[in-house]
């Protein structure tokens, strides 16, 4: 067995309000359970975005009667909602700014939208622990180094999927800019050959989308070195109708497979480093990149498990997995959050609302 610190992740979509049909904080934080998590942030990008201070609130509400691991927020940004910032800071993860087409209605494109919120949030030495945590592809992962450079403020790349995209970040690190930036595992296991039609299809369809094996083999190289900072699942659940439509969203959950993926990567001596650089990928580094409490949850592993992903007896309301047919190793046996025994051999024993909303002074 393995007793490893609980893991963090600082991007989840756990849709309510508004969504719960595809999720809720109650099956959300259930599978953060089960796949070794005790920490998520939440993103903002519900059909009422988090954009506001009531919409936080009612947010916060909601997660308080419901969540069986810690959850912490973040803020949704829009070109003219600087007046909340204030009233919102010491409640929240970080800015979470959308510069590009992704699932929701809180997109914002084109440099004066982008100037209006990098200008409005704080400075990086301000608040060192809230980041504006950024959705850009391509082109504007560039422009928003510009600009975190020029008016010095602290921002985190979401879901890196390319190997360009990593060179800017490694060279914006080299000159001392202040920039973090996570991955996904639908970036290192799958590539854009998945989302074919006869494969995975929409059940491969997410933002950013799958890339080519040379991405892949980058984005590892980056774990490695240390020039990507952390893994973030991305945990984007959508339903299996919404998916089969004509016009499927984009995003796939991930809190559950996460572990076993990487882990057999690195029992298998591919990973391209050790059990020590993943627990910093999935537990450390998040918590010390957005200020959250170290030492608070456990996670004991039975390393030996090998195991095939499926999609049967899954916590996440979506019920399906992009994984599926993949292989596994490293089973999350117990999780202790403060103490208490909160999820055993396939079973949550925490009790609905009986965790912490994650609150940020400072
Ligand atoms: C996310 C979602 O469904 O909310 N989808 C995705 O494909 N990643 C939104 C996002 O993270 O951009
Ligand atoms: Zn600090
Ligand atoms: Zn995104
Ligand atoms: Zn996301």
């Amino acid at each position: 067995m393995l007793r490893l610190p609980s893991f963090a992740d600082p991007h989840v979509h756990l849709r309510e309000p508004g969504s719960t049909d595809k999720e809720d904080f109650y099956t959300g934080t259930c599978a953060a359970l089960a796949g070794g998590y005790t920490a998520l942030l939440d993103m903002p990008n519900n059909p009422v975005p988090t954009t506001t201070e009531a919409a936080l609130e009612e947010k916060i509400g909601l997660a308080r009667a419901k969540i069986v691991c810690d959850v912490g927020f973040n803020f949704g940004a829009t070109p003219d909602n600087g007046s909340e910032y204030p009233r919102i800071v010491q409640r929240v993860a970080g800015l979470k700014a959308y510069f590009g087409h992704t699932h929701g209605n809180i997109i914002f494109e084109g440099l004066p939208a982008m100037l209006a919120i990098f200008l409005s949030w704080y400075p990086a030495e301000r608040y060192p622990h809230k980041p504006i945590m950024i959705h850009a592809e391509g082109a504007t992962v560039a422009a928003v180094i510009g600009l975190a450079a020029l008016y010095n403020r602290r921002i985190h790349i979401c879901h890196l999927s390319k190997k360009s995209e990593l060179a800017v970040i490694r060279a914006a690190k080299e000159k001392g800019i202040a920039i973090t930036c996570e991955a996904a595992p639908h970036h290192l296991f799958l590539t854009e050959q998945e989302a074919a039609p006869d494969k995975l299809g929409a059940y491969a369809k997410m933002s950013p989308a799958l890339q080519t094996e040379e991405d892949v083999r980058a984005l590892w190289q980056g774990l490695a070195d240390g020039s990507i900072d952390m893994l973030a699942t991305d945990h984007a659940p959508h339903t299996r109708a919404e998916k089969d439509s004509s016009k499927p969203p984009f995003g796939v959950p991930g809190l559950e497979t996460t572990f076993g993926l990487m882990y057999r990567e690195v029992a298998e001596g591919r990973a391209g480093f050790d059990l020590a650089r993943l627990v910093e990928l999935l537990a450390i580094a998040p918590r010390r990149v957005f200020g959250l409490p170290e030492g608070e949850g456990e996670v004991e592993i039975d390393e030996t498990d090998k195991y095939e992903f499926s999609n049967e007896g899954l916590y996440t309301k979506c019920g399906w997995t992009p994984f599926v047919g993949m292989k596994g190793q490293g089973r999350v046996r117990r999780v202790w959050l403060r103490g208490q025994l909160v999820f055993e051999d396939g079973k949550v024993l925490a009790a609905s609302g009986s965790a912490k909303i994650l609150s940020f002074e400072g």
